[in-house]
């Protein structure tokens, strides 16, 4: 099955909400491949939550590791690879995985994302009055980097099994 992509890795991009991890690990299962959550990964580089690194060092320390954990990870063997929210905002990130791997943005349209990040607490950057604002400012200023993604998934309302489909069509 990694034929399908000669031996890259998928990367999937999008928004906080956007399914990435849950497309991800059904994808990865339908693909053969291993799934990996950079998020998750960061985390135990860190030895600490995500909510702890943004705290302790910073947003900039943060995407720090953040690049150098997805460097490591797609030097390894192809997998399915979840990235947080950012990481393909920074431009050697970006330029990396449009050379190494399938990048793969899930487009959601707002009110999935905010339905599905409601009641979350470990999202740092949504630790704020109104998620909906920041979502709506992060949609401006990063769908345009987004598509940039070689493939782009229209999420809409659909389930994951659904979603996980059309990525692999
Ligand atoms: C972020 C998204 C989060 C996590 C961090 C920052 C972002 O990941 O990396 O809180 O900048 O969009 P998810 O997209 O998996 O929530």
């Amino acid at each position: 099955s990694t034929g399908m992509t000669s031996g890259r890795s998928i990367v999937l991009v999008g928004l906080m909400g956007a399914g990435k991890t849950t497309v991800g690990r059904h994808l990865a299962a339908r693909l053969g491949l291993p799934f990996v959550d950079a998020d998750v990964e960061i985390e135990r580089a860190a030895g600490c939550s995500i909510a702890d690194v943004f705290q302790l060092y910073g947003e900039s320390a943060f995407r720090d590791g953040e690049r150098r954990v997805i460097r490591r990870l797609l030097e390894g063997p192809p997998m399915v690879l979840a990235t947080g929210g950012g990481a393909f905002m920074d431009s050697q990130t970006r330029a990396l995985v449009r050379r190494q791997a399938v990048s793969v943005w899930l487009r959601c349209p707002l009110p999935v994302l905010l339905r599905r990040v409601a009641g979350r607490t470990h999202r740092p950057l949504l630790n704020t009055a109104s998620p909906r604002d920041v979502l709506d400012r992060l949609m401006t200023i990063r769908h345009p980097v987004y598509a940039e993604a070689e493939i782009i998934v229209d999420c809409g309302d659909n389930n994951v099994e659904h979603t996980t489909t059309r990525v692999m069509e």
